[in-house]
């Protein structure tokens, strides 16, 4: 850490330097003066398998990981988040001055524990894993809720149909998230802390309202969007933290951008 036009600033490795989050992560940080180390797989960083991860740590004062593996498979996001996660954890022990903020969902136990939720299955032992390997006073657990940007990523398109599912969510833009991590890493906080959007909403209302966006802009008739019910966490409070910290920008708000 050093000290840069009256600020402090940081060396701060992000693993997922090439995500939604992680790109928007290293832009930020930049902008505000920290000395960012990029690690994705294409520069020889693999959390996987392990590869580079330690040298990619090397000097730094703190390491986000923000990797993900898209799979709805519990045992393969249990496989991959244990294995990036023990990666992470393991350098971070190489260097002990350095702490580690990790990115993962503002889900409760519930969600993990549904057979429908395997992903969570996997970033639950992520949390788990951390917390042993790691002193409350080295980590931060940055706990986002669910992303306006992921209703592209959990539709289904037939045709002219959009299938997503219902969800009851409290969601916000990346670019929110992106930016209250940063704000969070930049106070040097450590311990749980959890964000989500203003509102309380049902995910496949979102796509719809994205679904009209997307037809103004082009034209054309929206696609129809039909919402899958699931059972189970998701339909209750399963994905809705209890008091997180709430950004101010709204789906219509997020809605003018796209
Ligand atoms: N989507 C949401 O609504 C939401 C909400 C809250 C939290 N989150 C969490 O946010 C995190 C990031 O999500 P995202 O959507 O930004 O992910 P993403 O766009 O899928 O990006 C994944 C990143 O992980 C890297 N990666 C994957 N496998 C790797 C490996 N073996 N070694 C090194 N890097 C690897 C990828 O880099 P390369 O492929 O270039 O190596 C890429 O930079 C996830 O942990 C997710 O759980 C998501």
């Amino acid at each position: 850490m050093r000290r840069l036009r009256g600020r402090s600033v940081m060396r701060i490795t992000v693993y997922g330097a090439t995500g939604a989050f992680g790109a928007r992560l290293v832009d930020l940080l930049r902008s505000r003066d920290h000395e960012v180390i990029p690690a994705h797989r294409g520069n020889g960083v693999d959390t996987y398998t392990g590869e580079g991860v330690a040298e990619a740590a090397d000097g730094s004062d703190a390491l986000v990981d923000c990797v993900n593996r898209l799979t709805t498979k519990p045992r393969k996001a249990i496989d991959f988040f244990s294995r990036s996660t023990q990666s992470i954890a393991r350098a971070a022990a190489e260097y002990p001055g350095t702490a580690v903020a990790c990115l993962s969902i503002a889900f409760r136990p519930e969600a993990a524990e549904s057979r429908l939720l395997g992903y969570y299955q996997g970033k639950a032992m992520q949390e788990r894993i951390y917390r042993r390997l790691l002193p409350e006073e080295r980590l931060l657990m940055f706990r986002s809720a669910q992303w306006f940007e992921l209703v592209d990523t959990m539709t289904i398109a037939a045709g002219p149909v959009r299938f997503v599912p219902k969800m009851r969510v409290q969601a916000l833009a990346v670019a929110e998230a992106v930016r209250m991590m940063a704000d969070s890493i930049d106070a040097g906080e450590r311990g749980t802390v959890e964000v989500a959007g203003p509102q309380i909403s049902d995910f496949a209302a979102i796509a719809r309202l994205l679904a009209a966006r997307r037809a103004q802009n082009a034209g054309t008739k929206p696609a129809k969007v039909i919402g899958i019910p699931l059972p189970g966490p998701t339909a209750r409070d399963g994905l809705i933290p209890p008091a997180p910290r709430m950004s101010a920008v709204t789906v219509d708000e997020w809605l003018r951008s796209v």
